[in-house]
């Protein structure tokens, strides 16, 4: 399908919209299972999702027709599995690109996935990877993005939206079709081998970079302060013991 909103070269020149469907990445990596032939840049988005999926099985919940849910499908043959963080790097930096045009540079990426303006969660990022050899096939882009929600299950502690922040309704397509054009500038980035460059813009927006915070690790909450990430994507935190490095699941941030 082709269609007008999207201004960038392929992504989101096919997209597929869905009225309710489990989950727009699971919907994509189905379809590759299928050898469903799919365009590089295909974006899925959904009105709703009934088995949204968060990080660390976490489920994603999203009111029907007001948010963001969508997936892109992205063939980064280029990219070699231990480089694989930076095309987290990449995407994580173009929702940032975006939101900043919005709240005029106060977004930050919180790692390893969230996207953060006035200290709460907008967004979250959960790319699930097809490997080839050494390389990746195929890489299953999935962004949750609160936009026009109110209002928020008491659950869902510190989260925020475009509309709780800003006062605004937004048009979701049009919404959509400036990420992808984001996410695609960030992408070419990447695939021209400015992945060193990525990474020093990903460090100076980084949530909480240099500066001392609570993290809960080894079952206890200490102090420590983000310094960087590893070429594989994990934190490094100075601690009271020098400096650590941590993977997603082995640490938590003490709000
Ligand atoms: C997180 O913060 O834990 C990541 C959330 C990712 C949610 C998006 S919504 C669209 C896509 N489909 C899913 O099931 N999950 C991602």
């Amino acid at each position: 399908m082709q269609n007008n909103t999207f201004s960038g070269l392929f992504i989101g020149r096919n997209l597929i919209t869905l009225k309710e469907v489990d989950s727009t990445n699971t919907f994509l990596k189905n379809a590759l299972s299928k050898s469903t032939p799919l365009f590089d840049g295909t974006v899925i988005m959904a009105d709703m999702q009934l088995a949204g999926r968060g990080q660390s099985r976490n489920s994603w919940l999203s009111e029907a027709g007001k948010n963001l849910t969508f997936s892109i499908l992205l063939n980064p043959a280029f990219l070699r599995i231990d480089r694989q963080f930076d095309l987290n790097i990449a995407v994580s930096l173009a929702i940032n690109d975006f939101l900043n045009t919005y709240t005029s540079g106060k977004a930050f990426i919180k790692w390893p996935n969230d996207s953060y303006i006035l200290g709460k969660k907008i967004g979250g990022l959960l790319i699930e990877n097809i490997v080839h050899g050494n390389t990746i096939k195929h890489a299953i882009i999935g962004i949750g993005l609160n936009v026009n929600q109110e209002k928020f299950p008491a659950e869902l502690r510190n989260v925020t939206s475009l509309k709780q922040a800003l006062h605004q309704d937004y048009n979701l397509v049009n919404l959509l079709g400036e990420i992808c054009s984001k996410i695609e500038a960030r992408y070419l980035q990447l695939k021209a081998g400015n992945a060193d460059h990525l990474r020093d813009e990903y460090l100076s927006q980084l949530y909480l970079k240099d500066e001392w915070a609570f993290f809960k690790f080894d079952g206890q909450i200490q102090s420590g302060k983000i310094r960087g990430i590893t070429t594989i994507g994990q934190l490094i935190l100075e601690t009271e013991d020098g400096l650590r490095h941590f993977n997603n699941k082995e640490i938590e941030f003490v709000n």
